[in-house]
């Protein structure tokens, strides 16, 4: 169920001159909701000069840390990551949704893998979750990091990750804006730094895994990189901070102009016709028609406006937060959703 359930922030904490970390006071009584995975996020939503916001942000800690904590950049006109980076206080009350997300490796801690993590930014926040959980939980698998930013000093973690003292993690810093002692590693991430860095013995085509976090551009290139090394392309794990191209999206024809849609949420069914002409998809359509529904990206990256499809059918634009099982199992990002069918029930219960 997407519930929101109000926490208290506990402490804030700057991490770098225009980025912020919240932690959250979990009850006793709701502790059991908010148990998350490596490498998951929460969708927080607030009430900002009159608009209801609703932003889905990575949790930076690793579970055995034990503590929600979120990490929340302030982007140019960014309505949410202005104000929490600017006047959001301790104390404060937020509502935050359970935490969800398939940027997750299943650990073992008898297994021994390679792990190889790309990320550039405030990606590193669910990649940094992920470094910590292996280290801890897989004590024989290895890590190489990239991590790509402006500067040292914009470098978020960068404290942390220095203080990480563990034979098992290699830590590659890649500066666009600052020179580096080892040219390979100086500039952004595309594929001909991929094939240097691979040619460097840095980047190995042989990792049991990839997880990639940061803009639409480094992550495609990477992954397109990797697979035409013959990297089997179930090993490569992104998750997008910002919703994609619209060359990405895929249209949807239909041969009727109108259809029924029902939206099941709390355990309430709500109905309205969806016009096909007009609507841009289920879960626009039923925010257009009052109904309060969660959401976070609206662009198919995260997967807060996840439902399940009960009757009909219904076809999805572009699809990067759902698993093939979630997609076989019926489920559907409903702000990517358009009516397949002139029938349509959907359950954001499920
Ligand atoms: S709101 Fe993020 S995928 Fe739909």
């Amino acid at each position: 169920m997407n519930n929101f359930f109000p926490l208290t922030v506990k402490g804030l904490k700057k991490t770098t001159s225009d980025s912020i970390s919240i932690t959250f006071d979990v009850p006793e009584n709701l502790k059991n909701q908010f148990i998350f995975k490596e490498g998951q996020y929460i969708t927080l939503k607030k009430e900002i000069k009159g608009e209801n916001v609703q932003r889905a942000y990575s949790i930076w800690k690793a579970p055995y840390e034990n503590e929600l904590a979120v990490l929340v950049k302030k982007v140019e006109n960014g309505v949410f990551s202005t104000y929490a980076n600017e006047q959001l206080s301790e104390g404060d009350i937020i509502e935050v949704m359970a935490p969800q997300g398939n940027f997750v490796p299943e650990l073992n801690s008898t297994q021994s893998k390679h792990y190889t993590l790309v990320a550039a930014g405030s990606g590193i926040t669910p990649v940094f979750s992920i470094l910590k959980q292996v280290l801890q939980a897989e004590t024989g698998s290895t890590i190489d990091l990239f991590y790509v930013n402006k500067t040292k000093a914009s470098t978020i973690f960068e404290n942390e990750l220095s203080e990480i003292e563990n034979p098992n993690l290699s830590i590659h810093r890649l500066y666009t804006k600052e020179s580096s002692s080892n040219s390979s590693l100086e500039g952004r991430i595309n594929k001909d730094k991929c094939k240097i860095l691979k040619e460097s013995n840095l980047l190995k085509i042989n990792s049991d895994e990839y997880y990639l976090c940061g803009p639409e551009k480094m992550i495609f290139d990477v992954k397109d990189y990797l697979v035409s090394e013959n990297v089997n392309e179930s090993k490569i794990k992104f998750e997008l901070f910002t919703a994609v191209g619209s060359d990405k999206v895929e249209e949807v024809a239909t041969d009727f102009s109108e259809a029924q849609i029902t939206i099941t949420i709390d355990d309430d069914d709500f109905e309205y016709i969806y016009n096909v002409d007009k609507a841009d998809s289920i879960l626009e359509e039923g925010i257009d028609q009052g109904l309060d529904l969660p959401y976070s990206c609206k662009g198919g990256v995260c997967c807060t406006c996840r439902a399940k499809v009960m009757e009909g059918s219904a076809k999805m634009k572009v699809n990067y937060a759902l698993t093939d099982q979630e997609v076989e199992d019926g489920y559907v990002l409903t702000c990517q959703s358009v009516p397949t069918s002139p029938v349509v029930k959907v359950s954001f219960d499920d």
